[in-house]
Formats: C-alpha cells, sequence, structure tokens
C-alpha cells in the first residue's frame, strides 16, 4: 500500500473541435441546463477533495471563450493554467501531462471536458486504486453482447461479454509511467484511442475499477437530453435526500 501523502493532479482535455454535433461551437462549451459542459466537468474535480490542482487542455481557436466563459465566469480554485492541445486526443493529453513531469512520483487523473457528469465515488475509486496500483482505467462491464466486425459488414466473431469493458475517464497513473508511455508511444508512430492502452504496450498491468452509465461521454445531440435529465435528477434528489 503506498502512503498517503502524494499528490493528485488533474488533466482535463478539451481541445477537440467537435466535428459530430455539426455546431458552431464544440460540445465542451455548448450549455447543459445553462452551464458549459466543461464548466460542470471542471466542478466535479473542484468538489474533489484530494485533486489539489487542474490543467486544462484547450484549442487556440477557443481561447478567449475558455477565458471569458469559463475562467472568468466560476473562477475555479484549482483549474492553476490552461496549456493547448494537438491534432488528436493523444496529443493533447501529452501537452497537459507534460506540465507535471517534475512530478514523477506523484499521479494524474486524465478526464474527458465531455463527460460533465463523474461522480465522486468514481473519482475516489480512482484514487483508492492509485494507492496499490500505478494504472488505472475507469470502466464499465458490458451489457450488451459485442460483435467483431473487420469490414463493418458481416460478423468474424461474437465476443464473451463477461471479459468485456468500456472504458470510460477518468484513467489515472503514476506521472513518471504515464509520460513513458506516452514517449515510447511517440517513439513506435502509436496512436491509441485511450491512455491505458499505451500502458498495456509497456506491459504494466492497468487495474480496472468501476464507473458509471451516468459518466456519459457527450456525443451526440440525444446525450445532451440524457444529461440533463440526470442532472435535474441528482439536484432534485440532493434537495430531498
Ligand atoms: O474526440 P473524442 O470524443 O475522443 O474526445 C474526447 C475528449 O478529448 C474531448 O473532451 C475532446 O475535447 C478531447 N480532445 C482533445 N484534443 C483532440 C481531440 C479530442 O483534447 N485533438
Amino acid at each position: 500500500m503506498r502512503p498517503l501523502g502524494s499528490s493528485f493532479f488533474a488533466v482535463v482535455v478539451a481541445a477537440g473541435v467537435g466535428e459530430r454535433m455539426n455546431a458552431a461551437l464544440p460540445k465542451q462549451y455548448l450549455p447543459l441546463l445553462g452551464k458549459p459542459v466543461l464548466a460542470h466537468t471542471l466542478e466535479a474535480f473542484e468538489r474533489f477533495e484530494p485533486v489539489t490542482e487542474v490543467t486544462v487542455v484547450i484549442h487556440p481557436l477557443h481561447e478567449k471563450i475558455f477565458e471569458r466563459e469559463i475562467l472568468e465566469r466560476y473562477r475555479f480554485r484549482k483549474v492553476r493554467r490552461y496549456v493547448f492541445g494537438g491534432a488528436t486526443r493523444q496529443d493533447s493529453v501529452y501537452e497537459g501531462v507534460k506540465v507535471y513531469r517534475d512530478h514523477p512520483e506523484d499521479f494524474v487523473l486524465i478526464h474527458d471536458g465531455v463527460r460533465p457528469l463523474v461522480g465522486e465515488e468514481v473519482l475516489w475509486r480512482c484514487v483508492e486504486g492509485l494507492r496499490k496500483h500505478e494504472a488505472i482505467c475507469v470502466a464499465i462491464p458490458s451489457v450488451d453482447t459485442l460483435k467483431l466486425s473487420l469490414d463493418g459488414q458481416t460478423v468474424q466473431k461474437t465476443l464473451d461479454r463477461r471479459t468485456v469493458w468500456r472504458a470510460q475517464t477518468p484513467q489515472a497513473f503514476r506521472v513518471g509511467l504515464i509520460l513513458q508511455a506516452f514517449e515510447q508511444a511517440r517513439k513506435e508512430g502509436f496512436q491509441g484511442t485511450d491512455d491505458a492502452s499505451l500502458v498495456e504496450r509497456l506491459g504494466v498491468p492497468v487495474y480496472l475499477v468501476l464507473g458509471s452509465e451516468e459518466n456519459l461521454k457527450i456525443t451526440t445531440p440525444q446525450d445532451f437530453l440524457l444529461a440533463e435529465e440526470m442532472l435535474r435528477f441528482r439536484v432534485r434528489w440532493s434537495r430531498t435526500g
């Protein structure tokens, strides 16, 4: 068991340009019950006591809106800096994590800016996981049966859903380990769709902790409706609970 006393940082990536929603602004800046998605996400870290500092990764095109609509409006205490991201999510995360390169023995929680409903219990599972392991992936078991199709038309294989998990974020790591994984991937030209896959390539075990269906990644207009409904439910529940 690792001694308490290590620091926990968060890197929130929000440098995507959001082609899928066809909106003028990418989804992280669109309102969810009147507040930008990204502000909800940053609030979750603001409330979560073990994380002491947050770095946000943004797109240079959105610097003004980020400063005005997020930083000035909400004045998050833990958001110490922002950096510019890159062409892919992987490049953006790397820019954020590099900020902590002088803290190789501390920990970083990497989170998508478009997962505004991440709950405190999921964040706690990450931090608890890091007391024993160097690499943590939040995920949920698949309730659907999953098919593998190499051509998008026919099924090559049915996967055993008891062995399949759907990865979410945060994914959390010892800083020195995730930097090594990014540097190795860069050297070998590997692009992954999440951060844990880069650590898996090093042969280092990544431990699963349970995520939540609420922790959805806002991708489509329907996701906004769903997220708003869940937020309304939370507000009602906190008033009556
Ligand atoms: O594109 P995807 O849905 O994987 O995006 C997940 C998160 O990664 C979003 O919060 C998005 O803003 C961020 N991202 C980024 N830099 C990119 C692409 C995506 O920070 N180049």
